[in-house]
């Protein structure tokens, strides 16, 4: 049995928190024998461990605690630390071993809950379980049916991800995010995400892309961090891309752009930092998948 999880790219500009796509990059963990203590083949680095305190296996026994320990081996092409959800990936991975190992028989709403709990916020772990396109809350002061979540169709399109070769964790990027915000500008940041939803909902690209580029909750705290995001929407602009954003709390960032555009913007971006990785994606429509 082998399991492949998309990666994901959270908030699109101004959904901090609540949407999320999936792409075209995958984790997969394939299970092999039984044996005496969980351990995990992988090539990942020395950094990530290979027994039970993986993520992997934590997330399984936390979901599932008397699972039959097994010998799994993992593998990915999501690069890590680098706002692509990758940790999301490790999370829903686990939840769907556990969910097979154990024969829970999960429904959709629950594995979103469920990650959820353990990620904290909805925005990569709900795309990754269900793909395409997910729009999701979270309600912290709940225990059952924490989390709502709709899943559509998003726009076909070219998907440009500009992934730095510098790594940003999650914790050190929302350190930087402000306390509170007025309700007038709370008003304007939601209406902006609003539009930006409904456009995506109603196929049009070009006004979805402006929506995302007028983010009010964080990126501009953020940009300390991503010295390349004004030049990226330069390129962004000078090209007609439809728009660009920070990929969940950076680095990356991820251009939506015509067909057509993609050849000459890729060059352009490679022309930044010739150390970025620049990868042309597409949209995962499926979700965590079992083969
Ligand atoms: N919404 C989250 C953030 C995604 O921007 O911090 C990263 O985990």
């Amino acid at each position: 049995m082998k399991i492949r999880v998309p990666a994901t790219s959270a908030n699109l500009g101004p959904g901090f928190d609540s949407c999320g796509i999936a792409l075209s990059m995958y984790l997969s963990v394939e299970i092999l024998e039984d044996t005496e203590e969980w351990e995990i083949i992988h090539s990942l680095g020395e950094d990530i461990p290979s027994d039970k305190s993986n993520l992997l296996i934590q997330t399984a026994l936390d979901v599932a605690p008397s699972l039959t320990p097994k010998k799994l081996k993992m593998t990915s092409t999501i690069p890590l630390t680098r706002g692509l959800g990758s940790s999301s990936s490790v999370i829903v991975a686990g939840i769907e071993l556990a969910n097979r190992l154990g024969n829970l028989n999960l429904s959709q709403n629950k594995k979103v809950e469920i990650a959820t709990r353990i990620e904290g916020h909805p925005d990569n772990v709900a795309p990754a379980i269900c793909g395409d396109f997910v729009v999701a809350c979270h309600f912290s002061e709940k225990t059952e049916n924490s989390v709502s979540h709709v899943k559509h169709y998003f726009p076909e399109c070219d998907i440009i991800a500009f992934i730095p070769n510098t790594e940003l964790l999650t914790s050190e990027s929302r350190g930087v995010l402000p306390e509170s915000f007025s309700y007038k500008e709370a008003v304007e940041a939601s209406a902006i995400a609003n539009v930006m939803i409904a456009a995506v909902l109603n196929g049009n690209l070009p006004l979805a892309g402006k929506m995302m580029q007028e983010d009010r909750w964080h990126e501009k705290y953020r940009g300390k961090f991503v010295p390349h995001l004004a030049a990226i929407r330069q390129v962004c602009k000078e090209e007609a891309a439809y728009g660009c954003f920070l990929s969940g709390a950076g680095p990356t960032v991820l251009i939506l752009a015509p067909e057509e555009k993609t050849e000459t913007i890729m060059k352009l971006l490679h022309a930044l930092d010739s150390r970025a990785q620049v990868e042309h994606l597409s949209i995962d429509r499926e979700g965590v998948q079992v083969f």
